[in-house]
């Protein structure tokens, strides 16, 4: 089994997960903003790209279209020679941005619908975008904590010693892989409710705590309880997003009207606003309850229900055995496609963002080695951004203000 982090991606599945067409592939390499490696595949040398390259490419292009933000649309990465020379090729490509809610958390008082299991896909492949994760875990049984394959977690604090013993919440954190970090939970947790309920400002602690390490994640995603509880109230004043899955069967269904109410019972008193999503989960098509299940839950929570409905499928149940993602399993399977969609649409609660991407076309080694440091690169992107624009619009009001602005 490969761990998350030791996971490699084909060109074909790179060009995927980034929204890029592959053919400019050996242009992202030529301008220093991919790193590919040979592995050898039976006996077959294929080139891969691993799981810490992935990130970095999506580090470094949400770092140019930062830089170039004033430039519109623009991440350029060319050198003013190659826009002079007009040697720029041009391509849409998935730029990570910060998603549309920070703080989100997986709920349902009903077990068993999946929200261990999505929470932990969930996470992973928020990480593989290139965002900076944190996942909590908020129910005693821990299987969010072993869904990320620690085992461990009964030896280590949890958000019990956060919220009832003062334990600084970063130190509770550990890092489980690139970009993937955690709050373990382990049975201990499940003793909270009453020494919670004696605490002062009790459904605020959790958000508080929360509030300290924000600022180092793109996105912070709690698994909960299968209760009406303190500590998932707490997570519900914390949050913004409220996944809720359910499971396509009447039993599930059934229970919604309670869930529901539950949020809605929250906003009124902490005087919030949360965005509700909801999960169809474990979804059989040639099951008619299945069809019918979901068929209500879109008339009846028309607006909230996600258009990505995850199917039932043998993928899902052996990443839960496997502990790791379901593209370690089958990265063209129905499951990872399942997980694609579920991913961007609660990210974004639109469509990806997607960018114009800017790439010289005439870069000779010397020249891709001055452009392989990011840090340096990103400053040579600021000086061109203004050129680069110019060379994807061919507005030459632009390029001589622009040579007025650099020279
Ligand atoms: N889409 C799915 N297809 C197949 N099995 C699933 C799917 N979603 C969840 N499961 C399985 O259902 C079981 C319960 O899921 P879990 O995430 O623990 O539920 P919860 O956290 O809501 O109690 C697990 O064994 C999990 O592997
Ligand atoms: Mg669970």
């Amino acid at each position: 089994m490969a761990s998350f982090g030791e996971l490699c991606f084909s060109p074909a599945e790179f060009a995927n997960l980034a929204r890029i067409d592959r053919s400019m592939l050996p242009l992202l390499e030529a301008n220093g903003l991919l790193k590919t490696t040979k592995k050898k595949v039976g006996n077959v040398e294929r080139k891969m790209i691993p799981m810490a390259e992935l990130q970095n490419y999506f580090h470094a292009i949400r770092e140019w279209h930062e830089i170039g933000r004033h430039g519109d649309h623009c991440a350029p990465i060319v050198s003013p020679e190659s826009v002079a020379s007009g040697s720029v090729a041009t391509a849409t490509a998935y730029v990570p941005m910060a998603p549309a809610h920070k703080i989100q958390m997986f709920y349902n008082v009903k077990g068993g619908t999946g929200k261990s299991t999505l929470t932990a896909q969930y996470v992973m492949r928020a990480a593989m975008m290139g965002l900076r994760v944190l996942a909590i875990d908020l129910d005693g049984q821990g299987h969010l904590t072993v869904n990320l394959d620690v085992l461990d977690g009964h030896e280590r604090p949890t958000i019990y010693d956060v919220l009832i013993n003062d334990l600084p919440i970063a130190d509770a954190i550990m890092n489980v892989a690139p970009n993937l970090d955690l709050i373990p939970a382990n049975l201990g947790l499940c003793n909270i409710e009453i020494p919670l309920n004696n605490k002062t400002r009790r459904e605020y602690r959790l958000s508080e705590a929360i509030a300290k390490i924000a600022k180092n994640y793109d996105v912070i995603v709690a698994d909960t309880n299968p209760a009406a509880s303190i500590l998932n109230g707490s997570m519900l004043v914390a949050s913004g997003l409220v996944n809720v899955v359910c499971a396509t069967n009447p039993l599930s269904f059934h229970g919604m009207s309670l869930v529901m109410a539950t949020i809605e019972e929250m906003e009124r008193e902490f005087a919030r606003t949360l965005e509700v999503r909801i999960i169809p989960n474990m979804y059989d098509n040639r099951e008619v309850i299945s069809q019918e299940v979901l068929g209500e839950l879109r008339a009846q929570f028309e607006g909230s229900c996600t258009k990505a409905v995850i199917n039932r499928s043998a993928d899902i149940n052996e990443a839960t055995k496997r502990r790791s993602t379901v593209w370690d399993v089958n990265p063209r399977g129905v499951a990872a496609n399942d997980i694609n969609h579920l991913t961007e649409e609660l990210l974004y609660l639109q469509e990806l963002p997607l960018q114009t991407v800017a790439l010289a076309t005439d870069l000779d080694t010397s020249s891709t080695a001055s452009v392989s440091n990011i840090a340096q690169a990103a400053e040579h992107a600021a000086s061109v951004n203004l050129l680069a624009q110019q060379a994807l619009t061919g507005s030459e009001e632009n390029a001589s203000h622009t040579t007025e602005l650099h020279s």
